[in-house]
């Protein structure tokens, strides 16, 4: 884990050992005979990142008392796939700083992203149908496909001002929530865990993906590019109409509307200051915090079916702590 997160350190502390287990699991299959894919997958990789959704999946494989070595290998797997859309997402958003370094595309060029990329979104499918369960095998599967519309729907929405809290929020569950959901999904699965504790793994994980999406659009606009380790106002520039926006045009004056909505259509970051000044004034950027809080609410309402234990409580403080969070 990176400096960013003393917050979730107690959490974490339950998993240090499985983290390792799953570290040395990622050194093994990242290798390759080809350089240029050892390059660019060390280059990300190595700079750490928080490796959020493994932890979710190891504390919920404790939750739920699965103690099997498969653990590490589909832990390893969910990053892989988190670390493919990175590289992917990078290219298609012209990000320049990622985990505080210089993005892969920015380093290596494009090409490379995007064909790295490919290899990790491969490497983990290798190692999921070495898991041989139909179950994760469709689980993952379904987070993949829904990974690459949500990105795609995205794309589709740029530059629109007229998106709707629904059609953005289709978006978030879609391009980051899935793969929480996942995550939570397979450890239940491991576990073998009947249907009712799968459904409410699953509706954890989703509900704290889409917390985790929103307060990361909050940081777009109120972070602090040292401690992310990635630019803000990259949404702005990219003409996205992310959840701060829209609240902010329901609840400001025609002339605040008018800012937004041109800044939307147009893209590009001349008007940040004033639209910091307008999600501020407006209590835009307070209440999309509490959208995140009211997501976060529903990920503890569905840890209550889950067994208690040391594991639980840990992913119950994860759901609180992660509205605080600053990277
Ligand atoms: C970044 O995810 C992409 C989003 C879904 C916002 P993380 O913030 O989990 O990235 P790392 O892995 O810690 O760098
Ligand atoms: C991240 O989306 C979601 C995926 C990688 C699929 P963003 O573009 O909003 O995240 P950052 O800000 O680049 O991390
Ligand atoms: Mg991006
Ligand atoms: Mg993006």
């Amino acid at each position: 884990m990176s400096a960013n997160s003393s917050s979730t350190a107690a959490a974490l502390t339950l998993i240090a050992d499985d983290m390792r287990g799953m570290d040395s699991v990622i050194a093994r299959r990242l290798q390759s005979d080809v350089p240029l894919v050892s390059q660019v997958s060390q280059h990300i990789i190595a700079a750490g990142g928080k490796r959020l959704r493994p932890a979710l999946l190891l504390l919920m494989c404790g939750a739920l008392g699965y103690r099997g070595e498969q653990r590490f290998n589909m832990a390893a797997v969910v990053e892989f796939i988190h670390t493919a859309t990175l590289l992917h997402d990078d290219v298609v958003d012209e990000s320049t700083l990622r985990r505080g370094r210089a993005t892969a595309n920015e380093s290596f060029g494009n090409p490379a992203s995007v064909l790295v990329g490919d290899f990790l979104y491969s490497r983990a499918f290798q190692m999921m149908v070495e898991a041989a369960d139909m179950r994760i095998m469709q689980t993952l599967a379904e987070a993949t496909n829904v990974i690459a519309e949500g990105e795609v729907l995205q794309l589709m929405n740029m530059h629109n001002a007229s998106l709707t809290q629904e059609d953005y929020l289709l978006v978030i569950r879609s391009k980051t929530a899935k793969l929480f959901e996942a995550s939570a999904r397979l450890a239940a699965l491991l576990a073998k865990s009947p249907v009712a504790v799968e459904k409410s793994c699953a509706d954890y994980g989703l509900a704290l993906g889409t917390a985790f999406q929103v307060i990361d659009d909050v940081l777009d606009y109120d972070g602090d590019v040292q401690v992310m380790g990635k630019n803000l106002g990259d949404d702005l520039r990219e003409g996205k109409a992310t959840l701060p926006l829209i609240i902010a045009m329901q609840r400001g004056s025609p002339q605040e509307c008018g800012v937004i909505r041109e800044a939307i259509e147009t893209g590009g970051t001349a008007s940040m200051a004033e639209i910091i000044d307008i999600v501020q004034k407006t209590g835009a950027l307070t209440a999309t915090r509490d959208a995140a809080a009211a997501e976060a609410q529903l990920a503890l309402d569905a840890l209550q079916n889950l067994p208690g234990n040391v594991f639980s409580d840990a992913l119950r403080q994860l759901a609180s702590q992660l509205l605080g969070r600053r990277s």
